[in-house]
């Protein structure tokens, strides 16, 4: 199972500031050395943390594949279209959201999508579709031809959260807060078994898989178990505890513990 290691919270934090540093151009050698397998980056629509010389540059240098995140809006399509990373998953967003809150709504936009894959794939990228874990989900997006899908993981990691975490601060539905923890576990197993089923479907399919949103050092670990999952794309777990042991040796546990 490969690695992708989301870096766009370095950029949130230059943001903070508004200035030069830090840098996430100066994370692309430290993800390689890492034995990380992938970057991932997200060009929001406003520009709220990676920004298109970021993006620029980050394909320009990089030696392993960048994973350009994506919403389906013009002016962010042509970037992605002219600067060519190996892969762009597409994603839902909203702009009053802290991050991305759930899956694309294929149904909705299949008109749109289907003329975005088809100039992506004109110009010889990937394309992943980031969906909720259902099945409808799947067969829509084989029937959208592309090479991959990633599973948005957050109602796991929030169920995991609400079950072992503080629960003052995890991002979750009130209405689940209030239920027993017999019922969190039953929904967390849910949720796993969703995942096991869905990725070795998507499998038969042909589509390559990848998962994440909400990962951290603890709830990965079941995760990582699932052998029909191809790739997580994890960023703000890592990026955090790079703030007390650096982010090699972060990037380098978060390996170890998808090895494992
Ligand atoms: N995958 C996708 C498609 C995402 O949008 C994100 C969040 O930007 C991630 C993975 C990583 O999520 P997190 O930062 O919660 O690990």
């Amino acid at each position: 199972m490969k690695l992708g290691v989301n870096i766009d919270h370095i950029a949130v934090l230059r943001e903070a500031r508004k200035i030069a540093d830090p840098n996430p151009l100066d994370a692309i050698s430290i993800v390689k050395r890492a034995n990380a397998e992938q970057i991932t980056i997200h060009l929001r629509e406003d520009r709220r943390h990676i920004n298109d010389i970021d993006v620029k540059n980050i394909i320009k240098l990089s030696s392993i594949p960048v994973n350009l995140e994506c919403a389906l809006s013009h002016d962010v399509i042509d970037i992605v279209c002219k600067l060519k990373p190996h892969r762009a998953t597409i994603v839902p967003e909203k702009r009053e959201e802290v991050t991305t809150e759930g899956g694309l709504n294929i149904l909705g936009e299949q008109k749109r999508l289907k003329k975005v894959i088809k100039r992506l794939h004109k110009h010889e990228i990937e394309v992943s579709l980031f969906i909720d874990p259902t099945v409808e989900n799947v067969n829509r997006a084989k029937e959208l031809e592309v090479e991959w899908i990633e599973f948005h993981t957050g109602r796991y990691a929030n169920i995991y959260a609400m079950l072992y975490s503080n629960l003052e601060r995890t991002s979750h539905s009130i209405k689940e807060l209030e239920l027993p923890r017999d019922e969190l576990k039953i929904m967390l197993q849910e949720e796993l078994d969703a995942l096991t089923l869905l990725s070795s479907m998507a499998k038969d399919l042909k589509l390559k898989v990848a998962s994440g949103h909400g990962l951290n050092y603890q709830n990965v670990i079941d995760i990582a178990k699932i052998p029909t999952i191809d790739e997580l794309n994890i960023g703000q777990s890592i990026i955090a505890r790079s703030i007390w042991i650096g982010l090699e040796r972060a990037i380098l546990e978060m390996r170890e513990l998808i090895k494992r």
